[in-house]
């Protein structure tokens, strides 16, 4: 693997193998000239320990013709509060590069806290009402830290493109309203969540989970599909039908259940509409979310 001291990114300089960077200015610099050669740049920014639910976005990022693919990865402290799971988040950093390469990315950008925060950093983004909803509820402050590292990282790659998943659905449609409201050049793209064979939805924290956790925790993704199957009989029935899976699942602590417009507002009468759900199994929070077509 060659590092970032190896590179010299001067004007013709075009990246081939992987390459993974500490400093988030060398990174800068190499984008930087890439971009200059005319090759897109896209990023998918991750918190590491990648499954294949990450890989998805990188081949993602791999379609678009020509571009250099830049993935971050940072487990970033200032979306996690004081007693969530910082400390103990998985980390796999060796195994995470070697599938970055073996994905054919070519960039990685790997800082610490201390690359990315300046001892006396103040100045952050605040997610607004919707970042107060949902998760936010639950979670202050999680999405201002969320929204300032994504605009960081997006202030140091300058892609074109960006590319989110769609499990954390709260925290795409608040990216994509940053993404407008700063006037941000990068196009922001959600990616469909990837599922285990029975329907669990890919989640770093899922190895947490006990077999029996794991058991418990397909409520979540059989409560998303009971609830989107309810869909043409109308908003009622697709919140009964999945509180009635959930229900049946006595290791399943609901934190919510809704039903929401694509944008996350109130839900409409018909067409499409967003379920999410979160819930704690055991110690370990996750989520799902489904699209649900209402009657017309
Ligand atoms: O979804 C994640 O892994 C993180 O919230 C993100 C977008 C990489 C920001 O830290």
């Amino acid at each position: 693997m060659s590092t970032a001291d190896d590179v010299g990114a001067g004007p013709g300089y075009t990246a081939r193998e992987l390459t993974v960077h500490r400093r988030p200015a060398e990174l800068a610099k190499v984008t930087r000239a890439l971009r200059a050669t005319g090759r897109p740049i896209t990023l998918v920014p991750t918190m590491g320990a990648l499954h294949e639910g990450h890989l998805e976005l990188i081949r993602a990022a791999r379609k678009v013709p020509a571009t250099v693919t830049v993935v971050s990865i940072f487990v970033n402290p200032l979306q996690f509060g004081p007693g969530e799971d910082l400390d103990r988040y998985p980390r796999s950093f060796e195994s995470d590069v070697d599938l970055c390469r073996e994905e054919g990315v070519e960039l990685v950008l790997a800082p610490e806290p201390v690359d990315m925060y300046a001892p006396d950093h103040q100045i952050g983004l605040a997610a607004g009402s919707l970042g107060e909803e949902l998760e936010g509820a639950s979670r202050p402050g999680h999405f201002d830290g969320m929204l300032t590292v994504v605009a960081k990282l997006i202030g140091i790659v300058r892609p074109d493109l960006a590319l989110f998943g769609e499990k954390d659905y709260q925290q795409l449609v608040l990216i994509r309203r940053m993404a407008r409201d700063l006037n941000f050049d990068t196009r922001i793209q959600g990616v469909p969540i990837v599922r285990q064979h029975d329907g669990l939805a890919l989640s770093s924290r899922n190895v947490y989970l006990s077999d029996a956790q794991r058991q418990a925790a397909l409520g979540l993704s059989a409560a998303m599909a009971a609830g989107a199957h309810a869909g043409p009989a109308g908003p009622e029935a697709v919140l009964a039908a999945a509180r009635s899976v959930l229900e049946a699942e006595p290791l399943v602590q609901v934190d919510y259940l809704e039903l929401r417009d694509i944008d996350l507002g109130p839900v409409p009468e018909s067409g499409e509409a967003r379920l999410l759900v979160a819930a704690k199994v055991g110690d370990t929070r996750l989520l799902d979310n489904a699209l649900v077509q209402l009657s017309a």
